[in-house]
């Protein structure tokens, strides 16, 4: 079998797991072939990587006004995007156009406007365009979809759903690009796509109707004039004043930062370390969305970004009984000999309760690495030869639907009115 040629577009920090993964545990079944970016020092510091630490050749580098040449002169059979989200669309049209496929990062795009160019090409080309899910590949979130899928309890009737980011990776999103709605769709879009997809995928089922709230309450200047704080910094690297700061970061701890962010600034003016108690924020931090599916499920899911730790709850009441997923990811939580405390801080607990039966406690067996071994999984199923989850995979149509709720949230936060997502895109 011959090798697949890959090339890659957007070398920052979730470039890696896919490069690291090409050069490291596919190199039989794949080749990564070049770099593209807008920003040279990142392409660069990715080859000084890939040379160091994986012992490969340096690659083409190429601008990303270059991207059609990339494609060109190294004959690349898939397109990686895991460039910033408003730009994924360029490089997915693109890439189908010019007869390759396409595994990008989510969320797929960041509009409905884009997200419909892209089910047309998509579905005109008839080209391979994968969205790379891996939370469906997290063990847990593996096990609900297996009850649920078994009749577990029955015919599901709602769903309670509530993620919390806390101070340190909820905050990370008022620091970067994220904060500009026009560049990550807001936390809606850029952060709710994996946990709409979850229950899309859960449900086997697609939003129909979406009326939610959001707002900006915790991180912005005007929040925190309000409460008495004042930050008299835009950044925060080299910054005395705010040094003190407990959401202010330095990307000159951190050599990975410093040579993908700091040393990289003078190309195109990106400042990784915002203060998140600036101006200019223009997503939401506080969300309660409403969902109904087509399948008459109902979902009330709420999505915090300032919260004392990170995880979620999710809840699901059927025909026939319950499941209760409790994910806590980081706590600042000390047992202090609390077992009990303990495990919940750390913890998965996954519930089983059938309507007149034993409820039970479903065991569930972590992997290695990011997500529980979700991501190596999901890595295995992308650039292996197993196609070992192919029930996993998603492609642009889940693409579109996890982020169509997503959007029409958006929109109902705007008009503060339901929306019905049919009429978005379509199919
Ligand atoms: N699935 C996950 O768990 C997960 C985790 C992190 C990030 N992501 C996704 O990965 C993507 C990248 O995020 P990141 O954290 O690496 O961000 P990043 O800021 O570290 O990297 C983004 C890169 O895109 C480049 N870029 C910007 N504009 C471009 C353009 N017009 N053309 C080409 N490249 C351009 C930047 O120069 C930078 O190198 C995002 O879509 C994000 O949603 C997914």
């Amino acid at each position: 079998m011959s090798k697949k040629k890959y090339v890659l577009v957007g070398t920052g920090a979730r470039a890696r797991m896919f490069y690291e993964a090409l050069a490291r545990d596919y190199r039989e079944h794949g080749e990564l072939v070049a770099l593209c970016d807008t920003n040279q020092t990142r392409m660069d510091y990715t080859n000084k990587v890939l040379v160091e630490e994986f012992g490969l050749e340096q690659l083409p580098t190429y601008k990303a006004e270059d991207f059609g040449r990339m494609l060109d002169e190294t004959g690349a059979d898939v397109v990686i995007v895991t460039s910033i989200d408003r730009t994924h669309h360029l490089y997915i049209i693109a890439a189908l156009e010019a007869g390759r496929d396409v595994i990008t990062e989510k969320p797929m795009t960041t509009d409905v406007v884009k997200c419909q160019q892209i089910i047309d090409t998509a579905k005109r080309t008839g080209r391979s365009v994968r969205v790379t899910f891996n939370y469906r590949y997290a063990p847990h979130n593996a096990a609900v979809h297996d009850i649920i899928a078994s009749g577990g309890i029955g015919e599901v009737f709602s769903v309670h759903f509530e993620w919390l980011l806390d101070t340190k990776h909820g905050a990370d999103y008022f620091r970067r690009w994220h904060r500009d709605k026009r560049n990550s769709g807001g936390l809606m879009v850029h952060k709710s796509t994996h946990h709409f997809d979850l229950v899309n995928f859960w449900l086997q089922s697609q939003p129909q109707t979406v009326f939610g709230m959001g707002d900006l309450r915790f991180y912005g200047r005007a929040n925190a004039e309000e409460r008495g704080l004042f930050t008299p910094y835009t950044r925060t690297t080299e910054v005395q004043a705010a040094k003190a700061d407990p959401f202010a970061i330095d990307l000159t701890d951190s050599p990975v930062q410093k040579s993908l962010y700091w040393d990289a600034e003078h190309e195109d003016g990106y400042q990784r370390d915002q203060n998140v108690f600036g101006d200019g924020i223009s997503i939401e931090d506080t969300m309660q969305v409403m969902v109904r599916y087509q399948n008459r499920t109902v979902m009330t899911y709420s999505l915090n970004t300032y919260a004392p730790w990170e995880g979620f709850n999710v809840a699901f009441n059927g025909s026939k009984g319950r499941i209760e997923l409790m994910v806590r990811e980081t706590s600042y939580i000390n047992a202090g000999g609390a077992s009990d405390a303990e495990g919940a801080a750390k913890g998965i607990q996954l519930y089983h309760f059938p309507l007149h039966g034993e409820p039970r406690i479903v065991p569930v067996v972590m992997g290695e690495g990011g997500h529980g071994g979700g991501d190596n999984r999901m890595l295995a199923d992308i650039f292996g030869a197993a196609n070992s989850g192919a029930a996993f995979a998603a492609d642009f149509r889940d693409g579109a639907m996890s982020i169509l709720t997503g959007l029409a949230a958006n929109r109902s936060f705007q008009t503060g009115l339901p929306v019905n997502v049919s009429e978005l895109v379509n199919f």
